[in-house]
């Protein structure tokens, strides 16, 4: 990308900006220089039961990494989310929520709020829930899930919210690997007008898990389902018994809050650890930077519950900030595509996050739908998830933006818990692609894949050099998978496995995964994870997936098929894979094509040559590399032959 254009502060963000350029660059400077220091100021934003009198130990050795902040402080996650908040706003408004039915809508006060998380963290305790246990919740965006995230923080147990479009069978693995005593899940969901059934799944996911003592459910439809006695129970009968009030636990900054698994290299989804006092303080600081939030403002971030991206910028961040934000279940096409735009309206939010395929939907709908709706309470807009294309930040700029609103994109993962790159929009101009330069304490680095640190203007692999108070601690049950995955590759650093490069400015793009995991909608799936479900088909002899460009989710999943030898190649064989990566997986990993290869481009070694697939998938025929590899070149020709062919006809599913 050469030369972008520059988009100035504007004045209205300039004039009330949190943090301007000459604060942003004292600050960085004073948080590089001394983050000891500036940390400890940071923490001053959180209430502690005891203090902390150190707030940093850590290093990236390659082998044995250590990841501690204000390690020797106490303190209690809900009461810093909520009861700080009750004396001035009690009965102000907490959530907007918004069902998927336009006509469904709640407003719930931090009063009622706060009522109802004390009431559910009795319950869990009369279930046996202690500190340290796994809670799993499994439910679509309703109020309730705060209440259950926040009851279980309370008394110090450890929240795994698995996103409610996850299959019954990505629900077990979470719940078996975590050892989760408890799932709350609701009768049923509601997505764009159908209805998701998520007791029938949790039901399916709890059938062999021992460790399961009780499911509580949420009534959200009304709908019957299966009940077991003695394992099931109601939420609203249990508290409507319950004690108004439970005492919170002391929890140490090091304990856990969360685990959040997310897909990786391997077949196996790992369960990231989240623990309390760093993560709570540069989330909670982040957040009020990254949208230059003020007091009265209204907030929404349409991330789903079950990704970072809602634990920490719209669960987190604005409980800890005392900020009211909007909740909606539903999705912005249902029941016309309007439907953000005219939340937006009706409750007046000024400040909007979302991630880039959302807008490169919408944008496919023109911009009359948008135009219908006064959007003028906006100020701020955000980004994440995945790289946005110019044309996506220039339309969400325009249109959605109204041409006054900076685009925060922020850059971050799931094991980073929150930010590390941002143009903080009171003090950095804009480059529309550009996650822009580095949050206060980040210090990152792009090195070259024999892990030489590249200076001044550059391209290499997304590096940072120092630990940040939210850094995911571990993975749960697989602590050398964690040092292997982010630390031994590049010794000395955290390596994030995405790909990116400087401008002369200083400002970071960040151009994708360079590992095996690929984007789709801003949803990281596992490359191996998707071919390990397509394999589990009987017909199936082997299969290679890859990510493809997509013109809304950014990238597509491809998967080249080797069907076994006595079975004939057929229609009705591709609707079955892709039913059994959605039973396996979910609906959103849903391979986009299928394509039939006799065989697979493999070298020597038998390693599958995914560098040359993703090519192919990419329609590009040319400059394959070296190839003097491969065990049987003819292998590609093939794949190259069929892939022309299908390209000519579609053969999306
Ligand atoms: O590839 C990067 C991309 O999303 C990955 C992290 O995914 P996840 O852990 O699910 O967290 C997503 C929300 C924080 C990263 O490795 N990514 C995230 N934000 C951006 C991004 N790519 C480009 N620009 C971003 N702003």
């Amino acid at each position: 990308m050469s030369n972008p254009e520059v988009f100035p502060i504007p004045e209205h963000v300039a004039d009330n900006a949190n943090i301007d350029l000459a604060s942003y660059e004292a600050l960085y400077r004073l948080s590089i220089d001394d983050p000891e220091g500036f940390w400890k100021e940071e923490a001053k934003s959180i209430d502690w039961i005891q203090p902390f009198k150190i707030v940093k130990e850590t290093n990236f050795n390659p082998v044995n990494p250590t990841i501690r902040w204000f390690a020797d402080g106490t303190l209690n996650a809900s009461v810093n989310c909520i009861d700080r908040h009750l004396t001035a706003k009690a009965n102000k408004p907490a959530i907007y929520w918004q069902g998927d039915a336009p006509q469904e809508s709640r407003t719930v006060t931090w009063g009622e709020l706060a009522d109802q998380i004390n009431r559910f963290a009795n319950v869990l305790k009369d279930l046996g829930v202690q500190k340290g246990d796994v809670v799993t919740i499994y439910l679509p965006v309703i109020p309730e899930v705060i209440v259950a995230m926040m009851a279980c923080v309370r008394i110090g147990a450890i929240h795994s919210v698995v996103f409610s479009g996850f299959s019954a069978e990505a629900l077990a693995n979470r719940i078996n690997d975590a050892g989760a005593k408890i799932l709350i899940t609701a009768d049923e969901g509601r997505r764009g007008g159908r209805v998701v059934p998520l007791k029938r799944n949790a039901d399916a996911a709890v059938e062999h898990q021992p460790t399961i003592t009780d499911v509580v459910v949420i009534r959200r439809t009304g709908a019957s389902v299966p009940f077991t006695m003695g394992r099931d129970h109601w939420f609203d009968e249990l508290i409507t018994q319950a004690n108004p009030w439970c005492e919170p636990a002391v929890i140490g900054a090091e304990d856990p809050l969360f685990i959040l698994y997310t897909s990786g290299s391997t077949g196996k989804p790992k369960g990231l650890v989240h623990t309390t006092g760093g993560y709570l303080v540069h989330t909670g600081t982040s957040w009020r930077n990254i949208f230059n939030w003020h007091e009265g403002d209204v907030f929404w971030c349409t991330a789903d519950v079950g990704w970072v991206t809602a634990h920490t910028y719209k669960i987190y961040g604005p409980l800890l900030n005392g900020a009211t934000s909007v909740l909606f279940e539903g999705i912005p096409t249902w029941p016309d595509t309007s439907r953000w735009w005219s939340i937006i309206e009706q409750y007046k939010v000024n400040i909007f996050y979302t991630a880039p395929t959302a807008i490169r939907s919408l944008m496919r709908e023109g911009e009359a739908p948008v135009r219908q709706h006064d959007l003028s309470s906006l100020r701020i807009l955000g980004s994440v998830g995945e790289p946005i294309n110019p044309e996506a930040w220039h339309w969400y700029h325009r249109v959605v933006g109204g041409g006054r609103c900076p685009i925060v994109d922020t850059y971050w993962q799931t094991e980073t818990g929150a930010v590390l790159l941002v143009p903080l929009p009171g003090a950095i101009p804009n480059k529309p692609g550009y996650a822009a330069k580095p949050y206060f304490g980040i210090r990152p680095v792009l090195t070259n894949s024999q892990g030489t640190v590249l200076e001044g203007q550059a391209e290499g692999n997304m590096c940072f050099a120092d630990s940040w108070p939210a850094q995911a601690r571990t993975i749960l049950h697989d602590h050398e998978r964690f040092v292997r995955t982010y630390f031994s590759q590049f010794p000395g650093y955290f390596f994030t496995g995405d790909g990116a490069s400087r401008d002369h400015e200083g400002y970071y793009r960040i151009s994708g995964r360079v590992d095996d995991v690929i984007n789709v909608s801003g949803h990281r799936l596992g490359t191996v994870e998707l071919e390990s479900a397509i394999s589990s088909h009987p017909a199936v002899a082997e299969a290679a997936v890859v990510g493809y460009p997509h013109e809304i989710k950014g990238q597509g999943v491809f998967a080249f098929v080797t069907l076994k030898a006595t079975v004939e190649e057929n229609e009705a064989l591709r609707h079955e894979i892709v039913n059994l990566v959605r039973s396996r997986i979910g609906p959103i990993a849903s391979p986009d094509q299928i394509q039939w290869a006799p065989a697979l481009p493999k070298n020597r070694a038998g390693k599958i040559l995914r560098r040359i697939l993703t090519r192919v998938a990419a329609n590009e025929f040319e400059n394959f590399g070296d190839t003097s590899t491969v065990a049987d070149p003819a292998v590609i020709d093939e794949i190259v032959r069929r892939r022309r062919q299908s390209s000519h006809h579609t053969v999306a599913l």
